[in-house]
């Protein structure tokens, strides 16, 4: 043991005038009541405050903390008077004054400082040490009792003390040291000498609400200081205050119990254009409660991924709530020369129930509808006119039509001008012109081409017609003949045509010629040859006309007795004549004697003279040249011979 010690064991002296009679007391009580009391201690060396910590540290609690002026006057009247005076538990941390025992900064109901004091070191004497440990003036003249502010490393005495609470002097509280014992200051919700004892909280108040419970943790004996109580609602519901109920002092819940609450879900406002069903089986728009949505007809719900709505125990509904939207018609694209009107509201344009109508730009006519309606299929309601350009029907392809109009012909805009004309053989029924009305209407109908036809020729009888082209119907008086058609004329054999050998069909429907006749071939009249008879057959169809000489008696015949008309109206010979004959003529010659032979001899002659002028003479067909025929002709057969 380096140190001689005295210590003080103050318990039970209430009394400061008889302290040192006490003492001696103390110590012996002290010595049999140990650790319930507190005691001082001082050393008979002095050492810096440090060693003099460690020194009370090592031997007793530590270094004194005064807590009170009682203390200090007991200390001061108590501890002998040294030179250097004593040190206390009291230092300079972070530049507070702070029991080093506690480690509590210094209160002010405690502060005992002398006058001046502290100054730290204000003399001067030791520039550069700081005066941050406190010594006591123990019996001093002046300022007794009073601390002052000194550098650590002086040497003093040591002032300790050993204390009276001990680490389980109390169980919830704090252990105080007084003068000459210690008492428990108990935290908050204990009591009791050793502050051992909970407040009670009443049980019966933790009522569990309806659609709910209560779980409560006990931490310091039941339902007692501290005890928290969680409520609980069933699923759906909810607390009407989330705080757990705690014990508190004194002997109070922190609360009123909470009420379950049934979980109300946003009320859900009807659809525009739809419906809206709700179900509620616990309450209205509450947890459990379904809706189920639909559209009015023509629109769509949108903006959620099912129609059916649930209010769930989080206070929310599964899906976010649909809308009722129109259904859309697929755009109405620009079409050429369509002006499209679908009213004024640019969203609805396309929408179900709106009508869209169409006209056309002028000089068109719209096919088509003239209007469409959005359909709840999301269709128009009729297929998409068109505008076509005004124009009038087009002539082409008119049998025979020939025209001539001041646009093309798939082009025929109002104002437009067609003039006709037709083919060869067709003549125009109709207007030779005709304008494009406003319409699309021609001023006058287009014209039709008629074929031109001649009336079927009148043939007489005898008179063979040959056409060409040739007729693909047989010949009939009815049918009239074509344009151009050409017939030529002949006759049958014995006849001969009188008139035009041909004649054509030509404008406006009229044969160039009449049709010839047929009229039956003569010859030159035969006169009976002198002293004879001439016998004639009649003019018969079929037969040609004969005839037949025969002479007087005494006559003979010189050449042919019998002629044949042939077709070309020739005698197929000469005339005979009659000669006498060689015996007659001697007898005639005699018995007629000058006279009759002047008389034969002219005969002669003059027959002579008649041959000769028949040879030069040629009849021709037609011919009324000839100055005999029309005496000699036989005029067919209403002639008779004779
Ligand atoms: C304190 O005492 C020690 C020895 O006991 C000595 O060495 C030291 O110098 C003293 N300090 C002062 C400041 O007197
Ligand atoms: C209390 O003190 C006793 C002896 O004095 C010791 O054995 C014990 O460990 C201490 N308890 C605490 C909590 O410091
Ligand atoms: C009560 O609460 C405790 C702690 O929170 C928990 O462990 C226990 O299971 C709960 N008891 C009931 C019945 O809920
Ligand atoms: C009482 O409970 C509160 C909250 O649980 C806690 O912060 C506090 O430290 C507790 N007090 C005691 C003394 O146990
Ligand atoms: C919401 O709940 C209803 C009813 O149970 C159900 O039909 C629907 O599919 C749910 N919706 C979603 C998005 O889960
Ligand atoms: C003419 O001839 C026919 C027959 O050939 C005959 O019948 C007729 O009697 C004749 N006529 C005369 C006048 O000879
Ligand atoms: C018959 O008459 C035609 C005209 O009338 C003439 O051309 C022709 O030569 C005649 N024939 C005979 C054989 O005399």
């Amino acid at each position: 043991m380096l140190f001689y010690f005295r210590s003080v064991h103050p318990c039970g002296c209430q009394s400061s005038t008889s302290w040192i009679s006490l003492t001696l007391l103390c110590s012996m009580l002290c010595m049999w009541t140990r650790g319930d009391c507190w005691s001082y201690y001082y050393s008979d060396t002095t050492m810096n405050w440090q060693k003099a910590r460690d020194w009370c540290q090592k031997h007793y609690t530590d270094m004194v903390a005064i807590q009170n002026q009682e203390e200090i006057q007991h200390l001061n009247s108590w501890l002998p008077k040294k030179d250097t005076y004593y040190w206390i538990g009291i230092r300079k941390v972070n530049e507070i004054w702070t029991w080093v025992g506690t480690n509590k900064a210094l209160t002010a109901e405690a502060t005992n400082w002398a006058q001046g004091e502290p100054n730290n070191g204000k003399n001067g004497y030791y520039p550069g040490e700081n005066e941050d440990c406190v010594e006591m003036y123990v019996q001093r003249a002046r300022q007794a009792g009073k601390w002052n502010d000194e550098r650590c490393e002086k040497n003093k005495t040591a002032l300790c003390y050993t204390a009276a609470c001990k680490n389980d002097s109390c169980h919830h509280g704090e252990c105080v040291e007084t003068i000459n014992s210690h008492k428990c200051v108990c935290f908050e919700g204990f009591y009791g000498e050793k502050c051992e004892q909970a407040i009670t909280c009443n049980k019966e108040e933790l009522t569990a609400p309806d659609k709910g419970s209560v779980n409560c943790t006990h931490m310091y004996g039941d339902f007692s200081y501290n005890t928290s109580c969680e409520y609980s609602c069933e699923k759906g519901y909810q607390l009407s205050m989330s705080r757990p109920l705690r014990c508190t002092p004194p002997k109070k819940w922190s609360e009123q119990p909470p009420s379950c609450e049934l979980i109300q879900c946003q009320e859900l406002p009807p659809p525009e254009k739809g419906s809206m069903k709700c179900s509620d089986p616990l309450g209205p728009s509450s947890y459990q409660s379904t809706c189920v949505f639909s559209c009015d007809e023509g629109h769509v719900l949108i903006g959620s991924s099912s129609n059916t709505l649930q209010c769930e125990a989080s206070g929310s509904w599964n899906a976010s709530q649909p809308f009722c939207v129109a259904v859309q018609c697929p755009a109405l694209q620009d079409l050429e020369n369509v002006v499209i009107s679908c009213g004024d509201h640019a969203e609805m344009m396309f929408s179900y129930g709106n009508t869209c109508s169409f006209s056309c730009a002028p000089g068109y006519r719209l096919v088509g509808p003239s209007g469409v309606t959005c359909t709840s299929a999301a269709e128009w309601s009729e297929r998409m006119p068109h505008c076509e350009a005004i124009t009038c029907r087009s002539p082409e392809g008119e049998a025979h039509l020939i025209s001539q109009c001041s646009r093309s012909l798939n082009d025929l805009r109002p104002d437009s001008t067609c003039s006709f004309s037709c083919e060869t053989g067709f003549e125009l029924q109709g207007a030779h012109t005709t304008q494009c009305s406003e319409d699309g209407q021609w001023s006058a109908a287009i014209p039709a081409c008629k074929e031109i036809r001649c009336p079927a020729p009148q043939i007489s009888t005898g008179v063979q017609i040959s056409c060409n082209p040739s007729l693909s119907i047989p010949f009939s008086t009815g049918t009239p003949y074509p344009f151009g058609m050409v017939c030529t004329f002949s006759c049958d054999e014995g006849y001969e045509l009188q008139g035009a050998l041909n004649m054509e069909c030509a404008h406006p429907g009229q044969w160039t010629s009449t049709p010839p006749t047929c009229t039956v071939v003569t010859c030159p009249l035969l006169e009976a040859p002198e002293n004879g008879h001439i016998n004639c057959s009649n003019h018969e169809p079929g037969n040609s006309v004969q005839c037949s000489f025969i002479c007087n008696d005494d006559y003979v015949l010189d050449g042919h007795e019998l002629l044949t008309c042939d077709r070309n109206g020739n005698w197929t010979g000469e005339r005979p004549s009659c000669q006498a004959s060689p015996s007659q003529s001697i007898v005639v010659a005699s018995s007629v004697a000058g006279g009759a032979t002047l008389l034969s001899s002219l005969s002669l002659a003059l027959w002579i003279l008649k041959r000769l002028k028949r040879k030069a003479t040629k009849f021709e067909l037609n011919s009324s040249s000839d100055i005999d025929a029309p005496a000699e002709v036989y005029k067919s057969s209403t002639d008779s011979l004779i």
